[in-house]
């Protein structure tokens, strides 16, 4: 039986459901998707007639809303209305880690994909596929067929069914479009052919067959977090090189080009940073830990387990390092944050290394002056848990009488004014042009950059008189004396 699909839901406007429907909705002009969420600001974004006020800023997304929006694409919390009238249903709703109750700190919190799978249940008309978007724990899509199942069984009369199919999303923020329109491989789990076959024929319209790959349902979704706990390892490993070559004289941009060019190692994902961050990278590997000492597997917990513990350790080595070479304090010294996303081109902040990397600054009384193209000061208030020049501890500060730090948020890069020291945590292109002859006579001397993602033109900042720190540059005289 071939299924005929007409019209598109999907539940979840965010990072994910937002360009994934714009992408399928321009390459497939003769069906409808209907992106819902309960979000009615968000909503209300993705509606604005001002193409730069949308919700997620991703290079590409404006031009194709622009093209799409209100035509064969449409944005609303009309959630019932687009649930009816679904042939498809994609859940895109977010899955962080679960805060309290079994399984706290590890596995995700799987209510709003319940609450999603229940209003699906309830409104859905005829045959209807449900495909899991989000990423989701390996068995989830039992969870899900069950609760689809129950309601079906309720109302008999109701000529309800449902075929539950896996169908991650591989897509990386900042690169969002271009990944959506090449993607590397399209995956969908599941077990009935006819399912399978309709949704692949939403992809076929762009991507090449042969990078429509079909599993089982459990593999399709073990394979999504498994790849992101690949990909987070990779960064782990490289960071952990980077302190290694600090001490001994390497250099770990050169590191990393030798063993890049290992076509078994490849050259992706070899560049040292801050430590990673994003929604997903720790939330889905303390997910695999969780399955894994679920099924008592304590060593294979343990080992990627020490990938998430590597990056918080590495993202207290920046801060230490910056405290140190500032002669051991940064007691109200200012201090630039240039980026504060959890990487370039996106205005996502979630679990971005700056935010600890800032509180901790604050924390031992830096001034920082934090510039971001893209996120705003809101944003970066909450991140830190603390307004923009306010004192972080008063009380505290009229008893022992010390300073504690504070921050401010600057839309521009006129900020280097007195500053001892820059610290660059986003590879943002701008970062990469500023004018160091003219920073390095308004910074106090000694004045010190420290770039932890190895952009800034270290040539032209040492011939200022500006001291550089890199990310895994060794200092061969400090090294050589070490051993
Ligand atoms: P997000 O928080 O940006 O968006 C999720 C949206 O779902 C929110 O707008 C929220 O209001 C909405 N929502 C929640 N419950 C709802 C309900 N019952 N009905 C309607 N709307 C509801 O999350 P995201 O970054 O888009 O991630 C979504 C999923 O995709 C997660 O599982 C994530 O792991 C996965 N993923 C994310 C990325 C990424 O780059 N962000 C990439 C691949 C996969
Ligand atoms: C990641 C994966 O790359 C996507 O395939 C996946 O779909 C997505 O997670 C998800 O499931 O959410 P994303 O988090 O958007 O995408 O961005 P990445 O490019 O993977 O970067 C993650 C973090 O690693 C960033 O903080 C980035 O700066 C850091 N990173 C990346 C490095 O430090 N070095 C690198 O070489 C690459």
């Amino acid at each position: 039986m071939v299924i005929s699909v007409k019209n598109i839901c999907c539940i979840g406007a965010g990072y994910v459901g937002g360009p994934t429907m714009t992408m399928m909705a321009n390459k497939c002009p003769s069906l409808i998707f209907n992106v819902v969420d309960i979000n009615q600001e968000r909503i209300e974004s993705w509606n604005n007639e001002d193409l730069s006020k949308l919700p997620i800023f991703e290079p590409g997304l404006d031009v194709l809303i622009a093209k799409t929006r209100n035509k064969n694409l449409f944005f609303s919390t009309g959630i019932q209305k687009a649930i009816e009238s679904a042939d498809i249903i994609f859940i895109s709703v977010n899955t962080p880690t679960k805060k309290k109750g079994l399984g706290a700190g590890k596995s995700s919190d799987l209510k709003w994909v319940e609450a999603s799978a229940r209003e699906v249940a309830r409104f859905a008309k005829g045959h209807t596929i449900v495909v899991e978007k989000s990423t989701l724990p390996v068995r989830t899509a039992e969870v899900i067929q069950t609760i689809l199942n129950s309601v079906k069984k309720d109302s008999a009369k109701d000529l309800k069914s449902f075929s539950v199919l896996s169908n991650p999303e591989f897509l990386s923020e900042g690169t969002a479009i271009k990944d959506l329109e090449n993607p590397d491989r399209i995956l969908i789990g599941g077990d009935n052919k006819e399912a399978m076959q309709a949704l692949s024929c939403i992809y076929k319209s762009w991507v090449p067959e042969n990078r429509i790959l079909f599993t089982n349902i459990w593999s399709s979704e073990l394979a999504k977090l498994t790849s992101n706990a690949f990909l987070a390892q990779r960064i782990s490993s490289i960071n952990s090189i980077s302190a290694i070559c600090e001490v001994t004289g390497a250099d770990v941009r050169e590191v990393s080009r030798a063993m890049g060019r290992d076509s078994r190692i490849g050259s992706k994902f070899l560049d040292s940073g801050p430590g990673f961050g994003g929604s997903c990278f720790k939330k889905d590997i303390l997910n695999l830990v969780y399955l894994a000492e679920y099924f008592g597997l304590v060593e294979v917990a343990k080992f990627w387990e020490s990938v998430i513990d590597i990056n918080k350790w590495h993202q207290s080595r920046i801060t230490k390092i910056v405290v140190k070479t500032l002669f051991g304090t940064i007691s109200q010294k200012k201090i630039i944050i240039l980026g504060f996303a959890f990487k370039a081109n996106t205005n996502d902040t979630r679990e971005s290394a700056a935010i600890k990397i800032c509180k901790d600054l604050i924390e031992e009384g830096a001034e920082l002056v934090i510039h971001d193209p893209r996120v705003s000061s809101l944003q970066i208030a909450d991140d830190l848990q603390m307004k923009p020049n306010s004192k972080l501890n008063q009380e505290l500060e009229k008893t022992i009488n010390i300073k504690s730090g504070n921050w401010r948020f600057s839309k521009n890069l006129d900020i280097f004014e007195n500053a001892h020291a820059v610290l660059v945590l986003t590879e943002w292109e701008e970062y990469q042009n500023i004018n160091w002859s003219l920073v390095a006579k308004q910074m106090v001397k000694p004045s010190w950059v420290f770039d932890a993602r190895s952009i800034v033109n270290a040539e032209e900042v040492r011939e200022v008189g500006i001291n550089l720190w890199r990310l895994g540059d060794g200092n061969k005289k400090e090294a050589i004396n070490k051993f």
